[in-house]
């Protein structure tokens, strides 16, 4: 008989993760609510040349890992392997910029689906949440857009956090930087190893990310787009900073920050955690302006921001900070039973108090006393409510305070009407 697994790089979220998953989703909706992005959800997939074109042929996501696959009609699809253009897409399908600009959207525990090599933090489907705002290109909005982020951060108690700012420049002045990048790089091709040089020919703003480490002293080397930028966008740049400045959010210039995905112009960020902060050194959001992408799509020129946040990364990041999240209530009461006519009884008496608001558990499985004790004190319940033969015969339910004193016995063990339970247990609920 086979036994499965689920898929590398795929993972469930069993109930003890899930108080962290509440934390942050309760976290990311406060924070949504308090800046004024909305909430959308597009499906989880596309067809394939909404991320093509957005994400871009010569990038590793559309090379090498996204999931795709033609369906029982024929269609080309695409499993969503990032947020952004299917929220562009579904803003322009529903003419969204009818609406006052920007339109600022917000995306929450959204599975993207990357066919990623095996690594602890990089999985083949990841959760994200993330903003978009369309319509704009105030660069108050770029300052806005990052402190969303940080401000998510800040409130799941994390630290350690750099904030690694960059322009990479529109389509007037990148083609300039590309090409002086070329030349830089031209003499040293045939010392570049073979992911290089296929960067070389297909994508050339991507050497910079190369990764081995005898590529890092001729990255270190390699022109700055920083001093290619033109007027404009360097403008616009440094209008982003002094915003950013005036609400005191720290920032890195990073001149070598280049985002894997194509549609980038202008802001680019990213949020890593600090060597001495966490063991990896993996994001935990990036993102930035993309001002040409609602045209790549077919739609009208739309300048757009916006930035991704991986769920799983800020989660194992709380665990290594040792940050717990806010417990949860559990059960009230946990109703047990001796004999068949009780357990009818139990079983009315547990729909009772649901019925009124309060969470209940009924024994399950005809166990002993002792071991429905046991559950019941396993439980997190409040109250153990017994019914046995002689509780029925005198109307009456024993109640044991799972949380008193155990020398305390009077406090610890005694006995109620049937119709003062709900009353007892909940105040409130009662009339
Ligand atoms: P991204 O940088 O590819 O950007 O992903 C955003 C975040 O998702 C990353 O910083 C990381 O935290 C998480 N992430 C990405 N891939 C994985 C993975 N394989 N396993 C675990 N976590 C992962 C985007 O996706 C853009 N759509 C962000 C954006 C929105 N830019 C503008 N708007």
């Amino acid at each position: 008989m086979a036994s499965y697994k689920a898929v590398a790089g795929t993972q469930d979220i069993l109930p003890d993760e899930q108080p962290y998953w509440r934390f942050v989703e309760q976290t990311v909706a406060e924070v949504m609510r308090l800046y004024g992005f909305q909430r959308i959800e597009t499906p989880t997939f596309e067809e394939t040349p909404v991320f093509q074109r957005s994400v871009g042929e010569g990038t590793d996501i559309v090379e090498k890992e996204m999931y795709s696959f033609e369906d029982r009609g024929g269609e080309h699809l695409t499993l969503r392997p990032e947020g952004t253009a299917g929220v562009v897409r579904a803003y322009l399908e529903h003419g969204l910029f009818m609406k006052p600009q920007p339109v600022k959207l917000y995306y929450l525990r959204l599975p993207m689906f990357r066919y990623e090599r095996q690594q602890r933090g990089r999985y083949r489907e990841h959760r994200q949440f993330g903003c978009e705002a369309l319509g704009e290109t105030d660069p108050a909005v770029d300052a806005e857009m990052i402190a969303v982020l940080m401000q998510v951060y800040q409130r799941l108690g994390l630290s350690g956090i750099d904030l690694r700012l960059n322009s990479v420049g529109d389509r007037v002045c990148r083609p300039r930087y590309v090409q002086a990048l070329l030349d830089y790089y031209r003499p040293l091709y045939d010392d570049l190893d073979q992911d290089c040089k296929l960067r070389f020919n297909k994508n050339p703003l991507r050497l910079l990310d190369c990764k081995q480490p005898q590529d890092q002293p001729k990255i270190a080397g390699a022109p700055k787009i920083l001093d290619y930028l033109c007027e404009a966008c360097a403008a616009h740049f440094a209008e982003v900073r002094r915003l950013l400045e005036a609400e005191d959010i720290a920032y890195v210039i990073d001149p070598l920050l280049v985002r894997g995905l194509d549609y980038y112009t202008r802001t680019a960020f990213e949020a890593v955690p600090q060597a001495g902060a966490s063991r990896r050194q993996s994001a935990v959001g990036g993102g930035g302006r993309y001002d040409g992408l609602a045209e790549l799509l077919g739609g009208r020129s739309t300048p757009g921001i916006g930035f991704g946040a991986g769920m799983e990364r800020i989660i194992e990041f709380m665990q290594e900070q040792q940050i717990q999240p806010p417990s949860e209530s559990g059960p009230v009461a946990y109703v047990a039973y001796v004999g068949a006519e009780a357990k009818a009884e139990a079983v009315r008496l547990t729909a009772e108090l649901r019925q009124a608001g309060v969470a209940a558990l009924l024994s399950l499985g005809d166990r002993t006393l002792k071991a429905q004790m046991r559950q019941a004190n396993g439980s997190g319940a409040h109250y153990a409510l017994l019914i046995g033969e002689g509780e029925l015969e005198r109307g009456e339910v024993t109640v044991r305070d799972l949380e008193a004193p155990e020398t305390d016995e009077g406090r610890k063990q005694f006995s109620i009407k049937r119709d003062a339970v709900l009353a007892f247990v909940h105040p409130g609920a009662a009339g």
